[in-house]
Order: C-alpha cells, then sequence, then structure tokens
C-alpha cells in the first residue's frame, strides 16, 4: 500500500514538473524585436528595422530543416536569429534554447501568421 502511495505521488511530482515547462511569452518577445540593445546590439537596428510586420520572414521558417542566410547555412530559425544578432545588429549570439529565444520565435510566429493571411512572395531563399 505505501509503496502504491509512493508511486502516485511521484507520478503527480512528475506531471505537475511537466505543466510547468517554459510558456513562451509573446510580449517579452516583442519588446526583444524592437530592441537595439537585444544580444548587445551595436548598431542602434532592431529586428524591426529590417523586418517590420514580420517583412522578410517566410511562412515556413518555422518548419525548415536547412536555411540558407547570407550565404551561410543553418539547420534551423534559432540559429538564423543568431547570424542576424551577431551581423546586422553587431551583437552576440544567445543562448538557442534560452527563454529570450523562444519568446522572439513565439512572437515571431505570430507575425508570420498575420502574413500568412496577405499572401506575398518569398523574398528571402531558404530550404
Ligand atoms: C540590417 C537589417 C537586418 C536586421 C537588423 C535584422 N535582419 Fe534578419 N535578415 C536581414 C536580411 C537581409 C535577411 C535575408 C538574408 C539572406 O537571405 O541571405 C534576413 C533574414 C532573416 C531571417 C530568415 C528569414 C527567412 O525566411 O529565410 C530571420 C529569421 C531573421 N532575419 C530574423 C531576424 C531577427 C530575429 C532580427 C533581430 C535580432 C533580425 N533578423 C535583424 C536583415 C536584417
Amino acid at each position: 500500500m505505501k509503496e502504491k502511495m509512493f508511486i502516485l505521488a511521484t507520478a503527480l511530482v512528475v506531471a505537475g514538473s511537466l505543466s510547468l515547462a517554459y510558456a513562451a511569452d509573446i510580449d517579452n518577445g516583442k519588446a526583444l524585436f524592437e530592441s537595439p540593445t537585444f544580444g548587445g546590439g551595436t548598431t542602434g537596428k532592431t529586428c524591426k528595422s529590417c523586418h517590420p510586420g514580420g517583412e522578410g520572414l517566410s511562412k515556413d521558417l518555422f518548419d525548415c530543416e536547412k536555411i540558407t542566410i547570407m550565404g551561410m547555412e543553418k539547420n534551423r530559425v534559432e540559429e538564423v536569429v543568431n547570424v542576424c544578432i551577431e551581423n546586422p545588429m553587431g551583437g552576440s549570439a544567445i543562448d538557442t534554447e534560452g527563454e529570450e529565444m523562444q519568446d522572439l520565435v513565439a512572437y515571431m510566429k505570430t507575425l508570420v501568421d498575420k502574413k500568412a493571411k496577405k499572401k506575398t512572395r518569398r523574398k528571402i531563399e531558404g530550404c
């Protein structure tokens, strides 16, 4: 009996911690997208300066397994974000698994979803 209670309690704790997994904060993602100091940016530019309303972000960006950006091959959107942080923003790459990255990507998804309603020609080489 005691053993069963222990198993049940363990199961509850595991289930509880799974539901506490980080939920991305879209508002924070928007703030980062519009911040010139995001990733230690030094050029005064923000993601929004070059991608207003998600411009230049393709709708299949989040599913791509190979993305070519500025002549470099990357496998995930997070790595592409770091290319833009390091080059046009003059900052340094952030943790691809970190909360800032998750927030930013979640916000970019909302931009791409809004844009998907309007049909735009794909300008950027990818996939
Ligand atoms: C000075 C302008 C500039 C800034 C600032 C900039 N980008 Fe970019 N970004 C570009 C250009 C240009 C490309 C396309 C490069 C290519 O295709 O080789 C691009 C491509 C991308 C792509 C790939 C899009 C696709 O569909 O292939 C992503 C994602 C992206 N940028 C995210 C960001 C994020 C996030 C920031 C802010 C941290 C940012 N960019 C800041 C100019 C900029």
